[in-house]
C-alpha cells in the first residue's frame, strides 16, 4: 500500500465531499433517464477504492450503488432494465474492503449486478473492447467514472469508450501532478499518452498560471471525443487549482443533467470546490446567481433578430446556464420591452416554442 493510499482513506476533504456530491446528483437524474431507454445500463467505476473511507463516507462504488437502490423510482427502474456495476480496482486490501462493503449490503433486488475485478481497469478494458469490436457489437449505455491518483489515463482508451453510443465519462484530472510533469522529462510518453497529441509541450511556456491552466483544460478537453465538456474546479489549500472533474457526453440530456448537477453543487455559481469548505459549506454559501452575464451574451448575440424558444435552448446549452436562468432573464426583457414574443396560441409560455424578437440596445 502507498501512502498516497493511506492517507487518502484516513481523509476526507471538501473536495472529495464536492465530488462524492456530484456523481450522487448526477446519478439521481442519469439511472431514470437511462432505463426509460434502455434494456441494460453499466456504472463502470475503473478506480473503485474501498468503497467507504475510513471516517465513514462512502466512496464512489458504494455510493453508486445505494443511490440506485434508494431511488424513488427504483422499482420503475429495475422493472424494465438491468443496472450492472463493474467495479475495478487494483490493490488487493482495497478490493478486499470493497468486497465486504458491497457484502454488507446484502442481497440485491433482482436486476442489479455487481462485478468486482481485481484488475487493472485499462487492460481489462481494451481488452472488452477488442472483443465486442471483433463480435461487430456495441456496448450497453454507461456511465464510466476515471478517478486515479495520478494521471494514467490514455486519451485513446477514453476515446474508444466515448464511440459508443451514450458512453459517458466523469473524470477525475489530477490538474496539480500534470502541471509539475510537464516539465520532467522522463513523463513525456505519459503525457502524449494522456493528452492523446504533442500538442501539450507548448504549455510548458505559458508562465501566467490563470492561463495555463485554462488551456491545459482547454486541450484536454479538446481531445475528448465529446460534444459536450463540462467542468469544475477542485482547489486545494492555496487556492491553486488541485484537480478538475471533466464529464464528457454526446447527448444533450447528459449536458443538460451535468448542468443542472454543476448548478446544484456550486449554486454560487462558481462551479468550484474548495479542499477547506465543509460539506456544510457548499451549501451556505449560496447567492442569487449573478445573470448578467447571460443577459449581455444574449443581448450580443442575438439583437436585432427574432428566433424561436428552442433556437435560444440550443445556444443556452453551450454555456453553463440553465433554462430557468433564461426564461428569468427573457421575462425581465420582456416587462423591459427588450423582448417581444410571438406566434404561440393562448397564454404565453416558454413550452409552447414561440418566436422571441430581441430587441436592439439603442443607448
Ligand atoms: C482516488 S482512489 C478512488 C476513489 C474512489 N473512486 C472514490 O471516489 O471513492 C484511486 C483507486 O484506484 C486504484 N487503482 C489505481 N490504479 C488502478 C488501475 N490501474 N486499475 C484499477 N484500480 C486502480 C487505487 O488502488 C485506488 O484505490
Amino acid at each position: 500500500m502507498t501512502p498516497t493510499d493511506d492517507q487518502y482513506w484516513t481523509d476526507y476533504d471538501g473536495l472529495q465531499h464536492a465530488k462524492h456530491a456530484l456523481l450522487n446528483r448526477y446519478l439521481g437524474g442519469w439511472y431514470p433517464i437511462l432505463s426509460s431507454w434502455y434494456g441494460r445500463v453499466l456504472y463502470i467505476d475503473c478506480h473503485a477504492g474501498r468503497g467507504r473511507h475510513q471516517s465513514g463516507q462512502e466512496g464512489s462504488p458504494i455510493l453508486a450503488l445505494k443511490r440506485l437502490l434508494e431511488h424513488r423510482e427504483k422499482d420503475r427502474i429495475l422493472s424494465s432494465t438491468e443496472v450492472h456495476f463493474v467495479f475495478f480496482e487494483i490493490d488487493q486490501i482495497n478490493y478486499d474492503e470493497l468486497c465486504s462493503e458491497v457484502d454488507a449490503l446484502g442481497t440485491l433486488p433482482k436486476n442489479v449486478y455487481v462485478h468486482p475485478y481485481q484488475e487493472d481497469y485499462e487492460a481489462y478494458l481494451r481488452g472488452l473492447i477488442a472483443e465486442l469490436k471483433s463480435h461487430g457489437q456495441q456496448m450497453a449505455p454507461a456511465f464510466a467514472f476515471v478517478d486515479p491518483y495520478g494521471f494514467k489515463i490514455p486519451m485513446d482508451l477514453l476515446n474508444q469508450l466515448l464511440a459508443f453510443p451514450r458512453c459517458e465519462l466523469l473524470i477525475n484530472f489530477m490538474f496539480r501532478y500534470v502541471d509539475m510533469a510537464i516539465r520532467i522529462p522522463d513523463q513525456s510518453t505519459n503525457m502524449d499518452e494522456l493528452f492523446g497529441t504533442h500538442e501539450w509541450r507548448k504549455l510548458v511556456d505559458i508562465h501566467d498560471y490563470k492561463t495555463r491552466v485554462k488551456q491545459t483544460i482547454r486541450l484536454y478537453a479538446g481531445q475528448l471525443s465529446a460534444q459536450y465538456v463540462t467542468t469544475m474546479n477542485m482547489l486545494g489549500k492555496n487556492n491553486a487549482v488541485k484537480y478538475v472533474l471533466i464529464h464528457a457526453t454526446n447527448h444533450q440530456k447528459g449536458r443538460e443533467l451535468m448542468k443542472g448537477t454543476l448548478w446544484a453543487v456550486t449554486p454560487d455559481g462558481t462551479f468550484t470546490a474548495h479542499e477547506l469548505h465543509t460539506p456544510e459549506q457548499l451549501v451556505l454559501l449560496a447567492p442569487e446567481p449573478d445573470l448578467r452575464l447571460l443577459k449581455n451574451n444574449l443581448s450580443r448575440e442575438f439583437a436585432g433578430q427574432t428566433i424561436r424558444m428552442e433556437q435560444l435552448y440550443e445556444w443556452l446549452l453551450d454555456t453553463l446556464y440553465l433554462r430557468k436562468h433564461l426564461h428569468q432573464i427573457l421575462r425581465e426583457m420582456r416587462k423591459e420591452g427588450m423582448a417581444l414574443f410571438s406566434d404561440y396560441d393562448g397564454s404565453f409560455a416558454f413550452k409552447k416554442n414561440p418566436c422571441v424578437e430581441i430587441k436592439m440596445i439603442t443607448s
